[in-house]
């Protein structure tokens, strides 16, 4: 499995690690899931899949929720499904323009289809994509989903140039010390 961005903790063994043990434990039956794994296969931010981006979504909304004594299964399940959709936007012309309202809607048909979702899941997919809905979310869950989404999409997207940054400024300070 994907290591979520940032995190140090190693998910390839998620039962090594009691946190993580107990993440993995509110995903039974969904993360094997053949559908989810398909993600892996879809890019959503530059150089990210779909499948990275969702676990980034739903650990981060776990962790939050868990923090906070919200519930934390709900925002993990509804984070790891909250993109379930297999057509690329840039290329499907049609849905370029509907892509931020129509998205969370095929997702959410999608989910059905692989699992029982309770009210807050299908809230929390159908709105995650609020404000640029018009719909707002119901429950906290659904919020703490639409705030870590964008701020995994920023790190997401600003994760190779952060990089490349930290990569020339390594070399400036090698050279300088060298000189
Ligand atoms: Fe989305
Ligand atoms: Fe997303």
């Amino acid at each position: 499995m994907h290591s979520a961005i940032g995190s140090r903790k190693d998910f390839s063994n998620l039962d090594e690690d009691q946190l993580l043990a107990e993440y993995k434990e509110c995903l039974e039956g969904i993360l094997d899931h053949e559908q989810v794994r398909k993600l892996d296969l879809h890019t959503q931010h530059c150089n990210t899949s779909r499948l990275q981006h969702s676990i980034n979504v739903s650990y981060y909304s776990f962790l939050i929720c868990r923090k906070f004594g919200w519930d934390y299964r709900s925002a993990a399940r509804a984070g790891l499904l909250h993109d379930l959709y297999f057509y690329d936007w840039r290329v499907t012309k049609y849905l370029r323009s509907g892509h931020a309202s129509w998205h969370p809607r095929v997702a959410l048909d999608n989910a059905r289809k692989i699992t029982e979702l309770n009210k807050v899941e299908i809230d929390a997919i159908e709105k995650h994509m609020w404000p640029c809905t018009p719909v707002p979310p119901r429950y906290i869950e659904s919020y703490v989903i639409t705030f870590v989404d964008k701020t995994c999409a920023v790190f997401e997207f600003t994760e190779r140039k952060c990089a490349q940054i930290a990569e020339t400024l390594t070399q400036m300070f090698r050279r300088s010390y060298a000189s």
